[in-house]
């Protein structure tokens, strides 16, 4: 029976999730990478993880649809042995003024990034073993408030509730709950759809003058998923190069 860690990233195709699937692979998870429709994106993160030496499966899973998300976490059992590890990454973004918002759009967005996050955490909260972890992606712009993310931001907003409230009702399980709260990060959510002006004002906010990376928030998330980031627990962490 092999010990090695085990994680399920969701959103593991793309962005800040795909980066997260390689950073945890390196430091030694045999990785479930989730993906909702991009297979072909998926398919090629397992590529550059058994390239590496590294242990990975795709998985196709809505986060949103409990069937789904328990058939991804008995594929990483089945394949790897059980799960320590779980990163929810998975997201939708959509801009609007409230005195414009499309409840339709409302209803979508909370689907993923609500439900979705409630989804993935109850499945956590079955089945990670003991020194396990589970981070959630939440966003700065909670703290932010900037205008044309009411929708967006208060569906990260119950996304940091109900992580640290299951912080505390893990009590006793050794494991970890923790949100990870980005700023703009250089991946196809946060560029899409933004002209160069908007790209660089925003980019110029943080006192580093930059845009986050995908790679600089998975450092931060494979660390808290880490034995070296065990004691850090129910936190929300802010990663976005210092805006304030
Ligand atoms: N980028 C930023 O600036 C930023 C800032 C703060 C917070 N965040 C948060 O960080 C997380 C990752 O964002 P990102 O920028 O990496 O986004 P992204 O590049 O748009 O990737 C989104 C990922 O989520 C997956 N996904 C979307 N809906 C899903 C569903 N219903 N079920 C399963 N998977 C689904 C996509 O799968 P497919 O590829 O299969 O479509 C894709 O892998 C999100 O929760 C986001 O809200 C991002």
């Amino acid at each position: 029976m092999s010990d090695q860690r085990v994680a399920v990233v969701s959103g593991g195709s793309r962005g800040i999730g795909r980066a997260v699937a390689v950073a945890l692979a390196a430091r030694g998870c045999a990785v479930a990478v989730g993906y909702q429709g991009a297979a072909p994106a998926a398919a090629r993160v397992v590529e550059e993880i058994t390239a590496s030496g590294g242990r990975a499966i795709p998985v196709r899973a809505d986060v949103a649809d409990e069937d789904d998300v328990a058939a991804m976490f008995t594929a990483a059992e089945d394949a790897f042995g059980g799960v320590d590890v779980v990163v929810n990454s998975a997201g939708r973004l959509s801009l609007s003024p409230i005195a414009d918002l499309d409840l339709a759009e409302l209803d979508a967005l909370h689907r993923t990034n609500v439900r979705g996050a409630f989804v993935m955490s109850r499945e956590a909260a079955r089945r990670v073993r003991a020194g396990g972890a589970l981070v959630n992606l939440s966003t700065s712009v909670v703290g932010l408030q900037f205008p044309g993310y009411g929708a967006y931001a208060a569906s990260k907003g119950a996304v940091e509730a109900m992580t640290l409230v299951l912080a505390r009702e893990l009590r006793g399980r050794d494991v970890t709950v923790n949100a990870v709260a980005p700023g703009p990060t250089a991946t196809e959510m946060f560029l899409d759809g933004k002209d160069e002006a908007t790209i660089r004002r925003l980019a110029a906010q943080p006192p580093l003058e930059r845009l986050g990376t995908p790679e600089d928030v998975a450092e931060v998330v494979s660390f808290l998923a880490s034995p070296a980031g065990h004691w850090v627990n129910g936190q929300v962490v802010r990663v976005n190069g210092g805006i304030i």
